[in-house]
């Protein structure tokens, strides 16, 4: 059977992950969350006290960086390995939230990042979602997927995965890091979140996962 690339682009807390995942599944195919590499490195430079405006600190830092995903059987997802140590979990604070957006604005951490991505999808069969995916890493990609969904909905969604973890959260620590998340992802320099010309747009403010999956999945049947 024919493999396509699928990418996922949006704004942050769009549910890219949760459809890639259900997508990937579905099709027999390899997902990966590119955000989650950012968050790793961003956890390896906070964790070593990397001074991120120094790019000779940065390069240094790079080469002792080494990412993979492993599937987890159990959990039946696949989770970011820094280094060897499972991070899937501590990348999702919100201590490594508030930096990730400044880190994955560093030109040298993108070109690290994207090569990665870019050998992982040499095979095609894969789901990939992120900000520049669709325009940087796979400009040829089969499917091209560029999600929204309306602010408050988005802030909701987030502050219920988070407020599982540490009760401590608010609703506002959440929204404010999401609105920065989304300026600076997409004013920065290198890569800019932008939506694909050739992009589909999928707005799932008012539609259930499995009506947004079934669609999804009509693009990709156009596509096999
Ligand atoms: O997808 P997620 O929200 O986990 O991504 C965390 C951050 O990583 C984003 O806010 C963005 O700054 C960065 N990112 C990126 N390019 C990607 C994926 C994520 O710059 N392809």
């Amino acid at each position: 059977a024919k493999k396509i690339i699928i990418t996922i682009d949006g704004w942050s807390s769009c549910g890219k992950s949760t459809l890639a995942k259900q997508l990937a599944k579905k099709l027999g195919y390899v997902y990966v969350d590119s955000g989650a590499m950012y968050r790793a490195i961003t956890l390896y430079f906070l964790r070593n006290h990397i001074d991120w405006t120094d790019t000779k600190q940065v390069e240094d830092a790079l080469k002792e960086i080494h990412l993979d995903f492993h599937f987890n059987e159990k959990a039946q997802s696949s989770e970011m390995f820094l280094n060897d140590e499972n991070v899937e979990y501590v990348i999702r604070d919100l201590v490594v939230a508030e930096k990730v957006s400044d880190v994955a604005a560093i030109r040298e951490v993108r070109t690290f990042a994207v090569a990665q991505q870019q050998k992982m999808g040499r095979k095609k069969g894969i789901v990939m979602d992120g900000r520049d995916i669709g325009t940087v890493v796979f400009p040829k990609a089969e499917l091209k997927i560029f999600m929204t969904a309306d602010n408050a909905v988005r802030v909701e969604r987030r502050f219920k995965e988070l407020y599982e973890k540490n009760p401590n959260i608010t609703i506002e620590e959440v929204k404010s890091n999401l609105e920065m998340r989304d300026y600076i992802d997409s004013h920065r320099e290198v890569s800019p979140l932008r939506q694909a010309e050739d992009a589909l747009i999928l707005d799932n403010t008012n539609i259930t996962q499995e009506q947004q999956l079934h669609k999804a999945m009509g693009w990709v049947e156009e596509r096999l």
